[in-house]
């Protein structure tokens, strides 16, 4: 088959479309033929050496995947061939989750195999390419927001990097749930889209302290919840933004992942730092977001696809900041 590997850790150029042996499914397995498989800022971190999550060389990654299964191993009774799935990439093990895409090879491929138990069937009404956006992205705002953040109707999210795919996922999935939205981005023309996404509020963060302009939006209170992407570099501003028993979830460092902390504030206007992983999320989730985006209640946000043999370019647009939601490979 052909896939996108790398032989070494580096910039997009170590990326290889090249033939690959076709992978051999075990008994619980089963071989899916990708029809698309989405990227994530994850790809960028494990392709240039930087993830905490440790891959061994050559690697394929492609996290997000979905297509058709094509065969199935022999203990496999409940998934048929044919079956339209997504795939969840968190395989449970006794020692932790392990992921498709960066303990095995992952969805930049014609094929992948993954434990039969991972492929879940989607309906007719959802895309491949719209499916390929939901594990990592959705899952992650869903499991945040609600299972982490125990977001309530009514309540105010801050919501940063929303022209990511994991920010875009995250002002769609709290107004579904009956938040007040206030997104931030860094530039204007992001900012435009967002609101489309149904944000009630948006700062630039380039150009504006969005401490100040949360102040401004919420009448000096505050919000509840604050989902953020960045990290370090904005750990100050978010203590500021947070009302009293606030919550933050910290979900990406791509601004940093250590500063000093100062204890004092978040004792005494009682505020919870909180950790998301979506590798701990559980599959309830994944179904609630295949369902709402049948229902046409979530919309995902897809700015560009390309071909699979063009992944470097496809992963140079992440880098470079300038897409709006999601980047989708066909093979
Ligand atoms: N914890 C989890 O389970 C989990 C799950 C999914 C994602 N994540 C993390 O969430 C973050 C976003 O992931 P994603 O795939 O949604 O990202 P993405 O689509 O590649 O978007 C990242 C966006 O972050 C913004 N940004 C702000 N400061 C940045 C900086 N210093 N460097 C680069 N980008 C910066 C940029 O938007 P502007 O141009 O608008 O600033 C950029 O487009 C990553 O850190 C990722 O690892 C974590």
């Amino acid at each position: 088959m052909k896939a996108i590997r790398f032989h070494e850790f580096g910039e997009v150029e170590v990326l290889k479309y090249e033939d690959v042996p076709d992978p051999v499914i075990g008994d619980d397995e089963v071989l899916v033929r990708v029809k698309a498989a989405a990227l994530n800022h994850l790809d960028l971190r494990i392709r240039s050496g930087k993830s905490p999550r440790p891959v061994d060389l050559p690697h394929i990654g492609g996290v997000d995947i979905a297509g058709d299964v094509e065969a199935v191993g022999k203990n496999v009774t409940d998934v048929k061939p044919g079956t339209k799935v997504v795939i969840d990439p968190t395989v449970k093990t006794p020692k932790g989750p392990m992921v498709v895409g960066v303990n095995f090879y992952g969805g930049f491929a014609e094929y992948v195999k993954v434990p039969a138990v991972n492929a879940v069937p989607i309906p007719d009404e959802v895309s491949y390419d719209d499916a390929a956006t939901l594990p990592i992205c959705y899952v992650t705002a869903w499991y945040g927001l609600f299972d982490r953040g125990n977001m309530q109707k009514g309540e105010t999210v801050l919501v940063h990097a929303a022209g990511s795919g994991t920010g875009s996922a995250a002002v769609q999935i709290a107004k579904e749930g009956g938040a007040f939205v206030i997104a931030t981005a860094g530039s204007d023309e992001k900012l435009e889209k967002v609101k489309k996404l149904g944000a009630d509020a948006t700062v630039n963060y380039n150009t504006h302290d969005f401490a100040e302009e949360v102040k401004r939006i919420t009448e000096g209170k505050g919000v509840d919840v604050i989902f953020d992407q960045i990290g370090a570099s904005i750990w100050e501003n978010n203590l500021k933004s947070l009302k009293m028993q606030g919550r933050i979830l910290l979900v990406g460092v791509v601004g940093g992942g250590q500063t000093t902390f100062n204890f004092g504030p978040v004792i005494v206007r009682d505020l919870s730092v909180l950790g998301v992983t979506v590798f701990n999320a559980p599959r309830s989730n994944l179904i609630n977001v295949i369902n709402l985006v049948s229902l046409g209640r979530l919309r995902p946000v897809i700015d560009k696809r390309f071909p699979l043999s063009e992944a470097a370019s496809a992963q140079k647009l992440l880098e470079d900041r300038s897409q709006f939601g999601k980047v989708v490979l066909n093979p």
